[in-house]
């Protein structure tokens, strides 16, 4: 194990004894920090002469960089470049599963409603490829020592050293996700990677936005080598001790070289370039770019490259694509701190868009003990999901052969997340041994109680009624109903203040929103403990009045309702469903009906329809279908055939059509009708309180339903076409007859006043 001994020259006034006896930096650091906490960057040396730098963010689980702490760096990297007895410098992190998480987004987020890029961004960007460059041109050999995530300016670090070791820990993962947000890697990623691993390597990872565990990245070439996290300082110091001059003067390999000829990646460029935009249908500028920048920089110097790295990112700084998605980076994040209290005050407009001073829960008492009823689709979703993050759960359903079926679902599911690598074969066996298998009524001594039974008022209420008779007054009774009334449903219990919602999505492992549904009678107490609950599992809570739908069914249903009317009236399913895809969609309406099963949706639709007959009108197609066994993918029939790798249109269904009078609109005139209908619903759901602010909506239909994330969520869309617009366009079409096209009351608020939903005069921000 390695020593440290060597405290700094005594007198240089940047350095200063800890109580520990080491040598610590104690000028100014990213956060105010107390007399005990750590540095941000600690600088030791040991008897070896190796210098070791360990980032600390105080206050923080995650290192990331700011102007503050790239500032830091840079000054210790000049204090070493002036110390001539350094044999090498190690860059570790002290945090238990973050190396550096990459750029603090929170410090951009400033600049996201600015009309213009202001200097500060451009200074920033140069400011990470100066000090990235000072480690790169260090005289003595640099070793990045990672444990634990070590993506996007965090991975540029790891770049800029001569070697990278990583801990062979799942907690390790690298990669440089930035495409994701709508940037490119810019302080030196798009430069250094391609020069390590070949331009097409590199662009598979950056387009990608990929972040590979470790030994994808040791395979890959991100990393050199992989060993115990317990003996990563040791074996970084002994690598520059041993084979220093070596690491400081490695060159790609031959291949590598061979293939990053400026010629070979100035060919490949346009293929790659009309490949990349027919995929992402040009919305999103970042990726088009990034193959811009590594195909024209890869022979270029490093100061050219880096400069056209600069450039890039500044320009998609500016557009709306990027912003929408770095704001819908910054909601996750709030999701997963936010606490309930915080916007727990539903039944009117509030703050429309939803604005910043969000805190922390204070401690609530955790769930560790939970019961799901029903071991359907969704219970055995839920059960498996609770159980992989440590909680033991009763699994109850009618019989034993549901219970077994639900249980047999659970096994399915553990052992492709084993097959993936997301969790070992020990901890599959230890998640599914949480699980109590029970069928018929028993006791329930637990905390929370999840009903995941059919979508029947009766079967619910009396599902509740029993519980609230036979469980503790401390267990929550939360029910997953689609779209029943989780007030009517409390009103059954004699207990309806410890009843919400809690309504997950399919498939429970892959959407990471859950709506916590407040009943009028729900206590706030037990709201705030589902918000913690959600966000304890894993999960982007999102806090919504009781009301038919909430918001993502809410939402979503007159979009659907619309694409089934608009098939019968002799629009084509590849239509409707190319005219979202163009809009951004990750799938269109038809094979979502088709995804989702028929059966559910024309579920959902009746009940929605039956709370808003003025502007539901449910398609028969749905109902047919029904009748004739056309589930969608569950019976391989629907829209489409799904008995094949690319599921065709299924032109069976075409019987079911009733005229041919929507056969002539364009897919742009579908389009508009699709998501005019979505925008007006939000804006209704705004306008009744379903949530507090715009920012919620938006965060539950991106996350919900995948609603085109570089439009931002419907109700920036609106703010991006402007009030008047949306509503000029929306009483157009109500005059041709359509009156569930006319513009809620709110819409028609804001454009009148010239406001937008965001909260400024004019629209757009
Ligand atoms: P499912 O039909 O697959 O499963 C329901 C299960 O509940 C069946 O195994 C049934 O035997 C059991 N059950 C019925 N009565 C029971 C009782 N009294 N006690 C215990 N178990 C009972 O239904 P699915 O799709 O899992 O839906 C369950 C709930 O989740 C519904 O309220 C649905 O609206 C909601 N939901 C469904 C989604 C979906 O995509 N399937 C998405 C989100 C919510």
């Amino acid at each position: 194990m390695i020593t440290f001994n060597r405290i700094h020259p005594k007198g240089d006034p940047k350095f200063a004894r800890t109580k520990s006896g080491k040598t610590a930096l104690v000028r100014r650091t990213c956060m105010p920090v107390s007399e005990s906490a750590p540095p941000t960057i600690l600088r030791e040396i040991t008897p070896e002469q190796i210098c070791v730098l360990t980032f600390n963010r105080p206050n923080s689980s995650a290192n990331v960089f700011d102007w503050d702490m790239l500032e830091l760096l840079g000054e210790h990297l000049d204090a070493i470049a002036e110390d001539n007895q350094i044999k090498g410098v190690v860059l570790i992190s002290a945090k238990p599963s973050i190396f550096i998480a990459g750029a603090d987004l929170h410090s951009i987020a400033k600049y996201l409603d600015e009309p213009t890029i202001p200097a500060d961004l451009a200074n920033l960007i140069e400011l990470g490829q100066d000090v990235f460059n000072r480690l790169a041109s260090l005289p003595v050999p640099t070793v990045a020592a990672i444990h634990g995530a070590c993506v996007g300016g965090g991975f540029e670090l790891a770049l800029a050293c001569d070697y990278r070791l990583a801990s062979n820990d799942s907690a390790t993962k690298l990669g440089l996700p930035e495409t994701q947000l709508g940037l490119i890697p810019a302080w030196g990623g798009s430069t250094r990677l391609p020069r390590l691993i070949g331009f097409p390597a590199a662009l598979d990872i950056i387009l990608n936005g990929k972040v590979l565990a470790a030994s994808q990245a040791m395979r890959r070439g991100l990393v050199d080598e992989l060993v115990p996290k317990e003996s990563l300082l040791d074996a970084a110091s002994r690598r520059i001790l041993t084979r220093g001059a070596e690491l400081r003067n490695r060159r790609a390999p031959w291949k590598v070289r061979l293939i990053n000829l400026g010629t070979v990646a100035r060919t490949a460029a346009p293929f790659v370039h009309t490949k990349v935009a027919k995929k992402t249908r040009g919305h999103y500028p970042a990726v088009l770019k990034a193959v811009e920048v590594v195909t024209q920089g890869i022979d270029r110097s490093m100061e050219e490259s880096l400069a056209l790295e600069r450039d890039a990112i500044l320009e998609l700084a500016g557009t709306d694509a990027t912003r929408n998605l770095i704001r819908l980076f910054l909601l996750q994040e709030r999701a997963k701190r936010l606490g309930a209290a915080n916007h727990y005050s539903l039944g009117g407009v509030s703050s429309p868009g939803g604005g910043s001073g969000f805190e922390a829960t204070p401690t609530l008492p955790r769930v560790s003990r939970a019961a799901v009823i029903g071991a359907g689709v969704m219970g055995a979703g839920i059960a498996h999901w609770l159980s992989s993050r440590g909680i033991s759960v009763m699994l109850r359903d009618l019989m034993p052969e549901f219970v077994a079926r639900g249980l047999s679902t659970i096994a399915d599911l553990y052992a492709k997340g084993v097959k993936r690598r997301v969790l070992s074969s020990i901890d599959a066996r230890k998640g599914i041994d949480r699980i109590y298998p029970v069928a018929g009524e028993s006791p329930l001594n637990v905390d929370l109680v999840i009903e995941a039974a059919v979508e029947k008022m009766d079967v619910k209420k009396e599902i509740f009624r029993r519980l609230a008779e036979t469980t503790s007054g401390n267990t929550i009774l939360a029910t997953n109903t689609s779209a029943l009334s989780v007030s009517e449903l409390a009103a059954a219990t004699k207990s309806p203040d410890r009843v919400a919602g809690l309504h997950f999505f399919n498939p429970v492992h892959r959407m990471q929103l859950v709506e916590v549904v407040a009943g009028s009678e729900t206590s706030p107490a037990v709201v705030a403990r589902l918000v913690r609950f959600v966000q304890d599992i894993g999960k982007l809570p999102v806090v919504v009045k009781d009301s038919p739908g909430f918001i993502v069914n809410r939402i979503l249903m007159p979009y659907l309702v619309e694409a089934g009317n608009l098939f019968e009236f002799g629009a084509r399913v590849e239509d409707l469903d190319e005219a979202m895809l163009d809009f951004g969609m990750p799938m269109g309406p038809m094979r979502l009906i088709d995804e989702v099963g028929v059966d559910v949706a024309h579920h959902v639709a009746v009940t929605l329809a039956a709370s808003f007959p003025d502007r539901l009108i449910v398609p028969d197609v749905l109902d047919k279908m029904l009748s004739g066994g056309l589930l969608g993918r569950k019976s391989e029939h629907g829209f489409y055939l799904h008995n094949a790798d690319r599921p065709d249109v299924n032109a069976g269904v075409n019987l079911f059509r009733l005229n041919d009078s929507a056969a002539q609109f364009s897919r742009a005139e579908l389009q508009k009708r699709m998501v005019l209908l979505m925008v007006n619903e939000a804006a209704r759901c705004l306008e009744e309180g379903v949530a507090t602010n715009a920012a919620d909506i938006d965060f539950a239909m991106v996350m919900g339903t995948g609603f085109a994330p570089f439009h931002g969520g419907p109700l920036r869309y609106a703010d991006a076409l402007g009030a008047k617009q949306v509503v000029a366009e929306l009483n157009h079409l109500a005059d041709f007859g359509e009156s569930h096209f006319k513009p809620c009351g709110l819409l028609a608020q804001l454009a009148e006043r010239g406001e937008s939903f965001y909260g400024k005069k004019g629209g757009s921000s």
